[in-house]
């Protein structure tokens, strides 16, 4: 095996022709990205990964040169990949308007090739087109690995196959799951090391992309006001939440196999906490923020069972309407306990965190959508105004929301006297809603990290000791759970899920926002 820079499909030698396939002039200086998407045929790459990159290229932040392949072992002509392709595109300032021009240039780069996941000779003959195209550049290949987890390892080997050197570079973006407890996940992370190092493996966490999550650090570290009442002595609770209100239609296959701990808060909600609790990294250096982040990782405390409720969604009627149970999905097995549902309560037993609930909530076909971070302060000592604000004293703490989505916003609750004669005090929002201050769309979370993994920029992708802190804190609760064969609560579709997760919260004398 090789590593890094050396090899065939993964950096190709550059030659001194002076015309590429296409007919562009090829000066010998000029560098080249093409970009792979492998698994082109899937729902990921139709959905995201395609839309993202015109999205990049329609506002010019693509290199001057560059080409896109689809891999897949669908059959398919350059033709119908961007018949497919196109049909996903939406323009990037308005989505109603037609950017057909811009359209049309982006697909005339995109091409496709047909080929097994496990074959070297195939990958060869990618690697043979590329060249063409890349004609005298300095190559440049980014590989995206959409496709199953099963079949990482046969890809990247295979692409990694055949002999020759070149001085581009190399990155392989790799989607999750990585692994699905420690032992799988170490082994995942060792076979791709066969073949690459670790600064050429980008783990993609798509929440890490999203606008209000990257916000997180501009709001602690940028405004004097929060940083200072950012610890235990000032925060009561932190709640990070995840809901949707549809199941896993048509995904149950493989969600099955993972459930909602593995699928959303051992990664998503995890990161996020991560950023949010992480102490002031040395700089804004990709290693600076991540060795931060894998501190907070390194200091939790182990997740105790008696500290978790899941939950399985059952079939529900509504309006008429009924909404099917998750084990309806034919790809589910009738009698799997896995969660659609959980709540736990994090510890992170550092100086600055010590007794604080960091409270997780992540569930599928709840009563809404949404992802928010919510930050719950502690009580005003010896408030003069606690008479003047009713019976529920837990509901004048002040509270910071940070909505990452939908509808995007920055709300601080703050108690506030109600105009006119009397001394009554309610609580009201400082907002900042994004739609009403920002007129420009907000990027899909794929475009920043796409773009990023092009530039080389790693703050936002996964280091292989943060993945194993993640499982590490995670692994000895999943085993628990799939070996005590513990059972969902059970909840019906649309609701706001089981009503264990309020018995949880109130142990910690929390309430969920
Ligand atoms: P798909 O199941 O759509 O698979 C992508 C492509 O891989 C398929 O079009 C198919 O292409 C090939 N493929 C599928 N199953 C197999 C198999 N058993 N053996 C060999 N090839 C197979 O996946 P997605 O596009 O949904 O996701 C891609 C990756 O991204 C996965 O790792 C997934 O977990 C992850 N992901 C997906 C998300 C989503 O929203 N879809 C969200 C987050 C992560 P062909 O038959 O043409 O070779
Ligand atoms: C993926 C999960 O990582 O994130 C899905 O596998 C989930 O189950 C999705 O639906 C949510 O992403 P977003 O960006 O739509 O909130």
């Amino acid at each position: 095996p090789f590593k890094k820079l050396k090899d065939g499909l993964f950096s190709a030698p550059s030659s001194k022709e002076s015309k590429d396939i296409t007919g562009f002039n090829v000066n010998e200086n000029e560098s080249t990205v093409s970009i792979t998407v492998v698994g082109a045929s899937g729902d990921l790459a139709k959905k995201k990964i395609f839309p993202a990159l015109f999205a990049l290229y329609y506002e010019g932040c693509l290199p001057e040169h560059f080409t896109i392949y689809g891999y897949a072992r669908s059959k398919m002509t350059d033709t119908e990949l961007r018949d497919m392709v196109s049909k996903t595109l939406t323009c990037r300032i308005d989505k109603r308007e037609n950017c057909g021009e811009k359209m049309e240039q982006f697909l005339q780069r995109c091409f496709y090739h047909s080929g097994q996941y496990d074959s070297q000779e195939d990958f060869a003959k990618l690697d043979k087109k590329l060249k063409e195209h890349e004609g005298g550049r300095v190559p440049h290949r980014l590989f995206y690995l959409s496709i199953p987890p099963n079949i990482f390892i046969d890809a990247v080997r295979c692409a990694s196959s055949s002999a020759s050197s070149g001085n581009g570079w190399t990155r392989v973006i790799v989607e999750k799951p990585f692994g699905r407890d420690s032992e799988s996940s170490a082994a995942l992370t060792k076979a791709l090391k066969q073949y690459l190092e670790e600064d050429q493996i980008f783990r993609i966490d798509h929440y890490l992309g999203k606008e209000l999550v990257e916000n997180l650090s501009v709001l602690r570290f940028s405004n004097l006001i929060f940083e200072p009442l950012w610890s235990r002595q000032y925060i009561r609770n932190v709640q990070l939440i995840f809901s949707e209100d549809f199941g896993t239609e048509g995904r149950g296959g493989y969600f099955d196999n993972y459930g909602i701990i593995r699928d959303i808060m051992q990664n998503h909600l995890l990161q996020i906490l991560a950023l949010f609790a992480m102490e002031t990294p040395v700089s804004l250096d990709a290693e600076d923020i991540r060795n931060e982040k894998v501190k907070v990782l390194r200091s939790m405390r182990p997740l105790q069972l008696e500290n978790v409720v899941t939950g399985q969604y059952k079939s529900h009627v509504r309006g008429g309407i009924t909404y099917p149970a998750y084990t309806d999905d034919k790809t589910v097995p009738k009698d799997s306990l896995t969660p659609t549902f959980a709540a736990a309560a994090l510890f992170i037993d550092n100086a600055r965190w010590d007794g604080v609930p960091f409270l997780m909530k992540a569930g599928k076909a709840l009563h809404n959508k949404r992802a928010e971070i919510r930050v719950q302060f502690r009580h005003v000592p010896g408030n003069l105004y606690n008479r003047n604000i009713g019976t529920d004293l837990d509901r004048a703490t002040n509270e910071l929301v940070i909505r990452v989505q939908p509808d995007e916003a920055i709300l601080l609750k703050i108690n506030n006297k109600v105009p006119g004669l009397g001394m009554r005090l309610d609580r009201s929002n400082l907002n900042l809603h994004y739609a009403a201050r920002y007129s420009k769309e907000i990027p899909d979370a794929y475009e920043r990290l796409l773009l990023d993994a092009i530039e080389g920029e790693r703050r936002l992708f996964i280091r292989s000791d943060e993945l194993d802190a993640a499982w590490a804190l995670f692994t000895p609760l999943l085993k628990e759970i799939e070996e005590k064969k513990i059972i969902p609560e059970y909840y019906p579709y649309g609701s706001r899920g089981p009503v264990g997760a309020h018995y949880l919260a109130a142990r910690y004398k929390v309430r969920w926002g």
